[in-house]
Order: C-alpha cells, then sequence, then structure tokens
C-alpha cells in the first residue's frame, strides 16, 4: 500500500533516476522528441492489410552443409503513418522485423555483421547453443562502421526457434525497440510435424509520437518496460491471416517484445502448444485456452479451425505483471485476424503423439541461487528505483557466478520483487523443474527446452541447466529496460 503511494507521487514528480541522468547523454538524443509529448492516435495506424511473409535471408554458399551470409544493421526510413513523415527504424538488411534465418540442425554458419550505426552493437543469437566468443555479448562490440563475422556449428538436436538482436552494454533496449530483431528457426530434417503449412508471426512493439517518430523511452518506460500504443506481427498492425484450406496449421510465435507480455488467446478456439524455446516438446498438449509469452520466449503452436468459418482475432489478452506506478490500465490487445472462411477440409487427422526428445538433463552436481530484487533509491534529491541481481546493479567487470563445462546444475531463481520479470540465460536450452509460490511447490506436468522463464512476484522456479563451452555468459531479466539498467549478471564457465 505505502509502496504504491510512493510510486504514485514518483510517477507525479517526472521519475528521474540515476539512469536517466546517466543515458540521457547517449540513449536519448538520438531521438527528436522529448519525453512526455502526446503518442499518435492508434487509429493513425492502418490494419487489416494480408498478412506477409518475412523473407528468407539468402545463403551465399552453395557448399551444402553451410550457411553464409551478411547482416548489416542501418537507419531505415519508413513511409509508415500516411500523411506522415517517415518514421527512422534501424533495421537489419533493410527488413522489418530483420529477415528469417532459416538453418538445419549440423549446418556450419558464418554472417558476417556490419555496423552502419551510429552506436557499437552486437548480433545476439538468443537461445543458440554456441560458444559464447561468438554469442555477441556486450564485452565484444562492433564499433560504428566496423564488422566481424560471427561463426558456429549447430549441433544435432538443435532445431527450434530462436531469434537474434542487438546486445551491447547500455544499449540492447533502444536498439530493439528502434527495430533491430529478427526471427532464426533451425529445423530438423526428421521433423514430425513438417508437413504442415507453417506461419512464423514476431510480435513486436511500437511507441510513436505524434510526428510517428519512434518515441523516446519515459521514466515510466525505464521502470516497468517499454510498451507503445502498437503491437505489431512481422511488422504489421492489425494483419489478417487467411487460414489454410487444409484447417490445421502450425504457428511459431515470438514474443520480440522489449516489455509486453503476450496471454494470448483465439476465442472459440484452443490452443495446441508443441514446442517452446529450444524446440519440440515430447508430446502435444492439447485444450489450452490461454498461453502466457513473456518477452523473449517463443512457442510453436498448433491450430485446428475444427468447424469454424468465420473470422476472429488473436489477442493479447490483459495480464496483471505488477505494473508499478500511476500507469493507464491494459486492455485486450488484438494482434491479427484468423480468416477461417477460407477452410475447406472438413477434419483434420490426429497429430502425431510422440513429437520431440527432451530427456531429463539428469541429477545435479550444484546448485545456485538467483534473486532479483528491485530497491528505492534517492540519488540528486531524486527517487529512482533499481533492478538487482543477487543484490547488485550489472558490471562488466565482475564475475558473478562460475560454473563447470558439462555439469548439470540446479538453479533457483527467486523473484524478491513486485513485478514479473522474465529470466533468461545464454549460450543453453534449460529444464524447468518446478515452481514455488507461497510455500507450494508444483512440479512442471511435462519437460521443455527453454532459454527464457517468466517469474511472477514472489515466485521461485528451479531449473536444471547445463553449459556446454568454456567462457562468459549473461544473465538477465528479459524486459529490456531492467537490463539495461543492471538486472543482469555474468556467469564463467570453465
Ligand atoms: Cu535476448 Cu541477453 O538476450
Ligand atoms: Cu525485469
Amino acid at each position: 500500500m505505502q509502496r504504491r503511494t510512493f510510486l504514485g507521487g514518483l510517477a507525479l514528480t517526472g521519475l528521474a533516476g540515476p539512469w536517466l541522468q546517466a543515458w540521457s547523454a547517449d540513449t536519448m538524443t538520438s531521438s527528436s522528441t522529448p519525453p512526455g509529448l502526446p503518442l499518435l492516435a492508434s487509429d493513425m495506424l492502418p490494419a487489416g492489410g494480408s498478412l506477409r511473409e518475412i523473407p528468407k535471408l539468402a545463403n551465399a554458399s552453395s557448399v551444402p552443409g553451410h550457411f553464409q551470409a551478411t547482416l548489416t544493421a542501418a537507419p531505415l526510413a519508413v513511409p509508415f503513418i500516411p500523411g506522415q513523415a517517415a518514421t527512422e527504424f534501424w533495421a537489419y538488411n533493410g527488413g522489418l522485423p530483420g529477415p528469417l534465418i532459416e538453418l538445419f540442425e549440423g549446418d556450419t554458419v558464418a554472417i558476417t555483421f556490419v555496423n552502419n550505426l551510429k552506436q557499437p552493437s552486437t548480433i545476439h543469437w538468443h537461445g543458440l547453443p554456441i560458444p559464447p566468443e561468438q554469442d555477441g555479448n556486450p564485452h565484444d562490440p562492433v564499433p560504428p562502421g566496423g564488422r566481424r563475422t560471427y561463426s558456429f556449428n549447430l549441433p544435432e538436436g538443435s532445431a527450434g526457434t530462436y531469434w537474434y538482436h542487438p546486445h551491447p552494454h547500455q544499449n540492447t533496449a533502444e536498439q530493439a525497440f528502434r527495430g533491430l530483431a529478427g526471427p532464426l528457426v533451425v529445423r530438423s530434417r526428421h521433423d514430425p510435424l513438417a508437413g504442415l503449412p507453417e506461419r512464423l508471426l514476431v510480435v513486436s512493439d511500437l511507441k510513436l509520437d505524434r510526428y510517428a517518430a519512434i518515441a523516446p523511452n519515459e521514466a515510466n518506460d525505464w521502470m516497468n518496460g517499454r510498451e507503445g500504443q502498437f503491437a505489431l506481427v512481422n511488422a504489421q498492425h492489425q494483419p489478417v491471416l487467411p487460414f489454410a484450406s487444409g484447417g490445421r496449421e502450425r504457428w511459431r510465435i515470438w514474443n520480440a517484445c522489449s516489455a509486453r507480455y503476450l496471454q494470448l488467446a483465439l476465442p472459440g478456439s484452443t490452443l495446441t502448444l508443441v514446442g517452446t524455446d529450444g524446440g519440440l516438446l515430447e508430446e502435444p498438449q492439447s485444450g489450452l485456452t490461454e498461453y502466457l509469452l513473456a518477452p523473449g520466449q517463443r512457442i510453436e503452436l498448433i491450430i485446428d479451425a475444427g468447424s469454424r468459418r468465420d473470422r476472429v482475432e488473436l489477442s493479447a489478452n490483459i495480464y496483471a505483471r505488477g505494473k508499478m506506478g500511476d500507469v493507464t490500465p491494459d486492455h485486450i490487445m488484438p494482434l491479427l485476424t484468423v480468416d477461417f472462411t477460407t477452410v475447406t477440409a472438413t477434419e483434420q487427422a490426429a497429430l502425431p503423439l510422440k513429437l520431440g526428445s527432451v530427456p531429463d538433463l539428469g541429477a545435479a552436481a550444484v546448485r545456485k541461487q538467483v534473486v532479483f530484487s528491485e530497491k528505492m533509491s534517492m540519488a540528486n534529491g531524486r527517487h529512482g528505483v533499481q533492478f538487482l541481481v543477487n543484490d547488485q546493479e550489472y558490471d562488466m567487470q565482475r564475475i558473478d557466478l562460475v560454473s563447470r563445462v558439462n555439469e548439470v546444475e540446479l538453479w533457483e531463481i527467486v523473484n524478491h520483487s513486485d513485478m514479473d520479470h522474465p529470466f533468461h540465460l545464454h549460450g543453453t536450452q534449460f529444464q524447468v523443474v518446478e515452481r514455488e509460490f507461497d510455500g507450494v511447490v508444483t512440479p512442471v506436468s511435462f519437460r521443455a527446452w527453454q532459454d527464457t522463464v517468466n517469474l511472477r512476484s514472489s515466485e521461485i522456479v528451479r531449473i536444471k541447466t547445463v553449459q556446454r563451452w568454456p567462457g562468459l555468459r549473461m544473465f538477465h531479466c528479459h524486459i529490456l529496460e531492467h537490463e539495461a539498467m543492471g538486472m543482469m549478471g555474468q556467469l564463467k564457465v570453465v
């Protein structure tokens, strides 16, 4: 109670914590509008276009099993709002989202990154099991005008739904919300669902000021994570998806938003979960009416038309994640319209009972604890909030935890704050073992490969995890503003 009142007052005084002062110099200069100006009305952005496919990044190699390409990050002016000046995004290869990188298990990959931004950047291959020195750590920045090649091999068993985005020190949030993020799919040659028509749905967030420019972060964005007035799918505003005539589709969905939680629902239909971040489940999980996709996470769903022949909105329902201060109330956010009138098939065959392989990682030799917390602070006579990992803010020079290669560990992740935070660990796919809330321990009902897991306020999540290469890994909250404010730690693998 007291805390709410305190934060309410804080928002009224135009909260400016130490982070705002620290970053006003670099992060915020590139935007043309001072914070606090009214945003563009959300009906100004046309909706209802036909859902487009995300173009693939072409493979420049003709050697079988090799993938070679270039990704260039650069400003991109898009005439986004009719009658307004073009909106300046930052994009990979001129695409929003970045091009689809389609790879196969076993591939040898060499992707050259060219940085034509005015800030240092990196490419982080979110979720991929690859060596740390190829994973775009903040420690390996590519300077403006610079380039570097990321090289890695994709192990067998790595088929899954991944993404790539920048990870430079402190500027990840801004580079991502300006448009730098793209989908990456690793395919298996023995995919039991390969015959189904597949949809790739990349959900991103966009906040435009009244002049249709990308608005800078305000105090509230730094505190709660940035949520704009638009949620886009494949960079389109509420597009229409003409459903496959066969009546069944496989959807891969990315939550590439900085902070928006997607409580996904398709009214009148249930969802069948078949995959998470790092690949297929062992068995389909059918009958879901909603699925919470936290920032950074991905899923694979099977959608059946059944007998329906109508149009319905895939929407993000309201999910209370403990936002602080005087925030505008959440509303149901329509993401796209599914048009089932195109379906001609009258029934769908049973799904395969056995999908992927998620063997138990085995007995954990070591236990570790990671605690997320928040702290009210007073700096320069102004109130602020700090977001901490094990009581500390991120320090590039500090090693927070040490693990051994190939040693299975049990991590206990604790959320001692009043807000939800999605925990993300680099370089591996872990298995959630159980959740604890209010003293009640609930084991998971099925194993899944994940690199990001949400924690409610006061929740404890226990995971089994293992690292396969020596080097430095990050773990952090995937609300990108929280990460930028220091809710990140470093794991040294030896
Ligand atoms: Cu998706 Cu450390 O990031
Ligand atoms: Cu967070």
